[in-house]
């Protein structure tokens, strides 16, 4: 059985935690292949689904919204398992809170016509040069941190929760 790791991603961070995820399954003997979901054709091929998608606005992209919606919504019987990318642990306080709360907003959002295993929220990167001059004056009233806020060690152990559902150890 092959596992889908798809991303959608606008600037790469989703990408390589997508690539984390595919690593840590395939060091657990899954067949892990990982692509952008603008690059996957036919989802029949594949046996379980770890989909995620950069947090824009509260909400994932379109490609990976029209993804979940259109494509996935064809293989109801599979696994399917969501992770998100925004920015909690780059926000200090309340805003910390609210964006650690995301996932029910992105989860009503996407309103996946089908049972989902598990959706994760992962911090990324944020950059200045990712946001407008009035999303730099809004995240610095927010008290945010730029950099890289990804939690390898938190990948690691969805990566390997997901192989042992699948069976793998
Ligand atoms: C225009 C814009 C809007 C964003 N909105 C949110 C948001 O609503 N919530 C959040 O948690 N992160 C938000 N982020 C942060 C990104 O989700 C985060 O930087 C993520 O790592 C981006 O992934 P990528 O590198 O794959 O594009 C936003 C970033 C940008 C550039």
């Amino acid at each position: 059985m092959i596992v889908l790791v798809g991303y959608a991603t606008e600037h790469g961070s989703t990408r390589e935690i997508a690539q984390r995820i595919g690593s840590g399954l395939r060091a657990a003997g899954v067949d892990a292949h990982v692509r952008s979901l603008t690059d996957v054709g036919d989802v029949r091929g594949y046996g379980a689904f770890v989909v995620g998608s950069a947090v824009h606005d509260r909400s994932w992209l379109d490609t990976g919204r029209e993804f979940v919606r259109r494509d996935l919504a064809r293989t109801r019987s599979r696994p399917v398992w969501l992770f998100s990318v925004g920015m909690p642990d780059a926000l200090r306080g309340p805003w910390r809170r609210l964006a650690a709360t995301e996932a029910s907003a992105i989860e009503a959002d996407l309103a996946a016509p089908f049972p989902v295993r598990g959706h994760r929220l992962f911090s990324g990167v944020v950059g200045p040069e990712h946001l407008s001059r009035a999303g730099r004056l809004v995240f610095r009233l927010m008290g945010g941190r730029y950099g890289d806020h990804r939690d390898e060690g938190a990948i690691d152990a969805w990566a390997a929760s997901i192989a042992e559902e699948l069976g793998h150890r």
